[in-house]
């Protein structure tokens, strides 16, 4: 459904992507795995339109999406959960999850059903983003842009810092994505949560993607994480 096609993405004069390729399917979770710095995020900015893309190409569906207007996308059905969350900090959650609601104009049905999915943000709809403990505000973040329905659902480092219990329910937020055949494009530093769980993993490796082994294949083969991440 998504593919990105041999970009090229640079700050300035500094390059940070070189001719990068990667694609992801309706129900697929596919995770992008690399050091710091790597240019991960900056993959995903490049979907979001919030980086231009110098060469290469970004569609959605046949669509090309890297000529849209960055404020376009969000309503081709793809929602972005940045790294370190980004929320309205005074708003209340009820009203952070408001906005991702009236983005997709959905109603009352999508608002409850996400809220099934984050008990704990339904006993706390009052509260202030900001008072919210770091794993509740990781939560609204995902909470927020499932509001816009996505078809598509970008997720940078959504389990940095947290504990494992809470790594564990936005482990189970997004096999239920997948089996309402939400595509996920997955950031994650902690290889465990992304073993068992990938798809696909695309390692990312100095702006480019050397690498795209399945799921199953990184399990078989350990000495990829040592290759690509230079840790255990
Ligand atoms: N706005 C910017 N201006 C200039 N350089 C930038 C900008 N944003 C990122 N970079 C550089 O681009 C490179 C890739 O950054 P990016 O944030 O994509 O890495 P990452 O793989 O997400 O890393 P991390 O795992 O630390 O989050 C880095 O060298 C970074 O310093
Ligand atoms: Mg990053």
């Amino acid at each position: 459904m998504l593919a990105i096609n041999n970009i090229d993405v640079a700050y300035g004069n500094v390059q940070v992507l070189f001719g990068l390729s990667l694609h992801v399917k309706r129900g697929e979770l596919l995770c992008l795995l690399g050091r710091n710095g790597a240019g991960k995020t900056t993959t995903l900015k490049s979907i979001m339109g919030l980086v231009p893309v110098r060469n290469g190409s970004i569609s959605l569906d046949d669509s090309a999406l890297n000529t849209l207007a960055p404020h376009k996308i969000p309503g081709t059905g793809i929602a972005y959960v940045p790294q370190g969350r980004r929320l309205f900090s005074e708003l209340s959650v009820k009203q952070n999850m408001d906005i991702g609601l009236m983005a997709s104009g959905a109603g009352t049905e999508t608002f409850e059903s996400v809220l099934d999915m984050f008990p704990r943000l339904r006993e706390r709809l009052r509260q202030r983003a900001e008072t919210l403990s770091g794993g509740e505000q990781q939560m609204l973040a995902m909470a927020r842009a499932l509001c816009m329905k996505p078809q598509l659902i970008l997720l940078d480092e959504p389990t940095e810092g947290l504990q494992p219990s809470m790594i564990s329910l936005i482990r189970d937020v997004v096999e239920q994505l997948k089996a309402q055949n939400v595509a996920v494009i997955l950031v994650e530093q902690n290889v465990e949560t992304v073993l068992n769980m990938a798809d696909r993993v695309a390692f990312i490796e100095h702006g480019r993607n050397p690498e795209t082994v399945s799921g199953q294949e990184l399990q078989a083969n350990p000495e990829l994480v040592r290759r690509y991440l230079g840790v255990e």
